[in-house]
């Protein structure tokens, strides 16, 4: 059976036939058949806007791979700067390209004087620390204006690295802010996941060394929140990325896309949810008002995964072992009742609704004690390698500006009336 597609134009007969390469067909292919007539796919949602070699999801069976390595052997052996690096070089590093890469990682997370004291202390105390972090990012592009030159190999790089090794500091400092604490400088001394640890929640003591346990589980959760090819975030890095802006720009424009509900922002409003359910016998009720379509289950269904999130299943059963070191969450209790009923219930098994990633993350980062508002800061922090990872295979390929046509619906031309005639 030939792999391709046969397309006829009913009005003039006229047929092309366009192979299947890779489970997809060209679109440019097709426009020279029908020229003028735009394929409508609105959120992309059967659109494939690059080829990528970044990672692999198989929505039906559950299945997310980095660079072909699964999700689960990273999660259990890897640590998130050698994910890191796996993103944006394409292999795993030898040892000395791991210290290499560490090091010069470690020694890039210090943030400009300026940056803190001018300009994140200009905001409001009350202000969400995504609406700083996405300033921030934007505000870095000033700081390293030399990062225009995204074609220099080596001034690309730098930037990568830099973006990378900020963002902790970005985030714990976005936090100290808002929480009226003073800034903890990086502690160099200390692992990625440790050294934001400390940022966050050093007090007098002059090193905090945090609970193994837990910078464990941060380490895991950064893993699985690396990377997730075509979301809306790197969507909007590759889109913003596609005009040539520098990185920090593009970036901030990915951060922004991130703080939307439907997307990173979904692990806050999933514990806002559980917290509004408030005990087990409400779950019930709460089930069958989102039936009558009085809002959604937050934390469940995706755009890509048809069955359980992989990264779902490995965050609950890191949740276990952060509950051992911080007490159990009591939203816990409530979250499986309602993942109980969600999943025997026809309405959510017809639709494939199941538990996605964010659903048990904000249980776990609620347990350790950041705020609800940190959750999203939470997870740009990792995302910044998938994004910079998926920027810079844009611009290696032979990439166009995204520019996409619309189908017009508006008035035909008439004529201005002026203000006083109408
Ligand atoms: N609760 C209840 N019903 C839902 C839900 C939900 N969470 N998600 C989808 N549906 C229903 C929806 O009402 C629709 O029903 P019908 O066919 O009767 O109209 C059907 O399922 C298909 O929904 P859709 O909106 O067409 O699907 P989508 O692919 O556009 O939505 C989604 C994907 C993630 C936006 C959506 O599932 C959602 O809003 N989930 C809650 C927010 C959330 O958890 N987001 C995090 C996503 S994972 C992390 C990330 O990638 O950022």
């Amino acid at each position: 059976m030939p792999e391709s597609i046969t397309i006829t134009d009913n009005r003039n007969g006229e047929s092309i036939e366009i192979p299947i390469v890779d489970g997809g067909v060209s679109a440019a292919e097709w426009a020279k058949l029908i020229p003028g007539i735009w394929f409508y796919d609105p959120g992309f949602m059967t659109t494939a806007v690059t080829e990528s070699s970044i990672s692999y999801v198989d929505g039906d069976a559950g299945i997310l791979r980095y660079r072909g390595y699964p999700i689960e052997q990273l999660a259990e052996h890897s640590s998130y700067l050698e994910v890191a690096y796996l993103l944006i070089h394409g292999e795993l590093p030898t040892p000395a390209q791991l210290e290499g890469w560490i090091h010069e990682i470690t020694y890039h997370t210090f943030i400009h004087e300026n940056v803190r004291k001018r300009f994140l202390e200009g905001f409001h105390y009350d202000a969400h620390p995504m609406g700083l972090l996405v300033s921030a990012v934007a505000a870095l592009s000033t700081f390293y204006p030399e990062a225009k030159d995204i074609f220099d190999p080596d001034i690309r790089y730098k930037q990568v690295i830099r973006l990378i090794a900020k963002m902790p500091t970005l985030a714990a400092a976005a936090h100290r802010f808002s929480v009226g604490m003073p800034f903890v400088y990086p502690d160099n001394s200390l692992s990625f996941p440790a050294n934001f640890l400390s940022m966050m929640w050093k007090t007098a003591e002059p090193r905090f060394d945090a609970n193994p346990a837990l910078a464990h589980a941060v380490d895991v959760l950064w893993i699985l929140h690396a990377e997730h090819e075509q979301n809306c975030s790197t969507t909007a890095m590759r889109v913003v990325g596609s005009a040539h802006a520098d990185p920090y720009s593009s970036c901030a424009a990915a951060t922004a896309a991130l703080y939307g509900p439907l997307h990173g922002g979904a692990n806050e409003a999933c514990i806002r949810m559980l917290m509004e359910i408030g005990s087990m016998e409400n779950v019930p009720s709460f089930v069958q008002a989102v039936k009558e379509g009085k809002g959604r289950l937050q934390g469940f269904g995706h755009r890509v995964y048809k069955s359980y999130d992989p990264r779902a299943k490995i965050v609950r059963a890191l949740a276990e072992d952060v509950f051992a070191v911080t007490g159990k969450n009591p939203l816990l209790d409530i979250a499986l009742k309602l993942e109980e009923v969600a999943l025997a219930d026809d309405y959510f098994v017809s639709r494939k609704l199941y538990p996605n990633v964010d659903f048990f993350t904000g249980l776990i980062y609620q347990a350790m004690g950041f705020p609800m508002e940190m959750f999203t800061v939470l997870f740009a922090i990792p995302r910044t390698s998938g994004w910079l990872a998926h920027w810079t295979e844009m611009l290696d390929q032979d990439s166009k500006l995204a520019r996409p046509r619309q189908i017009y619906t508006g008035h035909a031309e008439r004529d201005y009336v002026a203000v006083g005639e109408r």
